[in-house]
């Protein structure tokens, strides 16, 4: 079987969040399992060419679009698959992968939509005949589209999975004009929402399989509260759509290997857990590592329950505990943090994105907060487990299918239903009580170290999907 994979972002040449994490671990295990796997991605500025030893291969694409011819040339580097990078500067040679913290580039339509129509149009070139498409959330959301209604590949298998249902590169309707599409296609049961042009939407309607990140968010999605307007399309298109558990890469996110850690260890040697704690504390300068330490790492972004952590910071600061907290995201978010970074003896900040900090807090932390108003699946929390630590989350989406609350007989976390102050603030009580009978919190971090998230897992998934996705071609327009 081949698979032609695509994804905006993939770790580690571009990442701002789990999507990258999946979509470059992916590839890599599908090739392991024997699937011939060809990766593409934009080549985006601040991809390091030459650290990753990523080389043109004197391949150009050249396509029209917008009035405009937009050459692409194409960068390999074979490493477990077959990456592709894309590379038009003027589209992709810019500071951020989708733009700065005001807000996305104006031009996002024709920066991902020139760079779906260069993957097909590479794909024609080069003869890669392949049975699967696989594209990931709305930035290549439009290759469905086009192998469909473009292109006209029938016998080729389109998969979309979604990551995030809150971002779905909405444009105004001329778009159909700018990306060469038709205004056939420009209705209701099609690519139109409320009169402009939703690339996710197109994806959903052409695709042959939806997928998303996790069972719990697969159902939620079919309702209004989650469905983000596209809970309507989705239910017309249940029977094609599926929930798949994301897992991490343990070679990547591994205790007992992680260079940045202070003192590696597994379950086995979990006592070397708190000389990560202590060496951590001291490097930032807070003390009394006998207390708890919550961490939150994430995007500042609405969707993590950003709110909830600012308005209980006060209470927080009062609790016997200590709490680290990584993010960066929306402006406002980034400027409050910024503000109060140093009014609290018990509380750490930084407004930032920093892999090898995150990695020592991992290792650090005793527990990880994560109360996220929708999660599609989040991988935050596998990794924290993983480093033995417990996670407090909001019983939605990927959390609910991944930690289950110390009230039931196996449980290993702490979760909460409403997006509430009073009952966050709760459920890190409940973690309190939890650290402080030790020996029932040393069972549990062993517990939670061993459980089984890899993507190995996840990758199997996928190919069974692959295997067995009812073949109809049939677009219901
Ligand atoms: P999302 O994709 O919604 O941002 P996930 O939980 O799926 O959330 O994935 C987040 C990934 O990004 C994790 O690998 C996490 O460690 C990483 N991450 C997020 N923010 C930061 C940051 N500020 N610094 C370092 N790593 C971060
Ligand atoms: C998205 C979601 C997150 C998920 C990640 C990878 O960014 O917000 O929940 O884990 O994609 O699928």
């Amino acid at each position: 079987m081949k698979v032609v994979f695509v994804a905006s972002e993939m770790y580690p040449f571009a990442k701002t969040g789990g999507l990258a994490d999946i979509a470059g671990a992916l590839p890599v295990k599908l090739s392991k399992f024997g699937i011939r796997t060809f990766a593409f991605m934009p080549l985006y500025k601040t991809v390091d060419t030459e650290k990753f030893d990523i080389k043109p291969i004197n391949i150009n694409v050249d396509i029209y679009l917008n009035g405009k011819n937009y050459t692409f040339e194409v960068y390999k580097k074979i490493d477990g698959a077959t990456f592709f990078f894309l590379k038009n500067d003027e589209l992709f040679g810019r500071d951020y992968l989708y733009g700065p913290p005001e807000g996305d580039y104006p031009d996002n339509d024709i920066r991902f939509g020139a760079f779906s129509y260069a993957v097909m149009e590479f794909v024609k070139k080069e003869n890669l005949n392949p049975d699967i498409i696989h594209v990931n959330d709305w930035q290549a959301s439009l290759i469905p589209v086009l192998t469909y209604y473009k292109y006209g590949w029938h016998d080729v298998k389109t998969v979309l999975t979604i990551h995030n249902l809150a971002y779905q590169g909405i444009f105004d309707k001329f778009a159909i004009e700018r990306l060469n599409l038709g205004w056939d296609i420009f209705h209701m049961e099609a690519i139109e929402y409320y009169d402009k042009v939703n690339f996710l939407k197109g994806g959903i309607v052409f695709s042959t399989a939806v997928t998303t990140v996790s069972p719990t968010y697969a159902k939620e999605i079919l309702t209004p509260e989650y469905g983000y307007g596209l809970d309507g399309i989705l239910m017309k298109y249940e029977d094609k759509l599926y929930g798949i558990i994301n897992g991490i890469d343990y070679d990547v996110w591994n205790p007992e290997t992680d260079k940045n850690i202070y003192k590696n260890y597994c379950s086995y040697t979990i006592e070397n857990k708190v000389i990560n704690k202590e060496l951590f504390l001291k490097e930032i300068g807070l003390e009394n590592p006998e207390k708890p330490l919550f961490i939150f790492i994430g995007r500042l972004a609405y969707q993590k329950g950003i709110d909830l952590i600012k308005d209980s910071i006060e209470e927080i600061s009062k609790l016997p505990v200590n709490f680290a907290l990584l993010g960066s995201g929306d402006k406002h978010y980034n400027d409050f943090f910024e503000s109060i970074k140093d009014r609290y003896e018990n509380i750490f900040i930084k407004v930032g994105y920093d892999e090898p900090l995150s990695r020592k807090m991992y290792a650090a932390s005793d527990f990880l907060l994560m109360p996220s108003l929708f999660e599609p699946c989040g991988l935050n929390q596998m990794i924290a487990m993983r480093y033995g630590s417990l996670v407090v989350a909001r019983k939605t989406g990927g959390l609910n299918d991944t930690v289950k609350d110390i009230s039931e007989s196996d449980g290993y976390g702490v979760l909460f239903e409403k997006a509430e102050k009073y009952e966050f603030l709760n459920a890190i009580n409940r973690a309190i009580n939890l650290y402080n009978n030790k020996t029932k919190f040393l069972e549990l971090q062993k517990k939670v170290m061993n459980i089984d998230f890899s993507i190995e897992n996840t990758t199997a998934k996928y190919i069974k999907l692959y295997e067995n996705i009812k073949y109809s071609r049939e677009v219901k327009l």
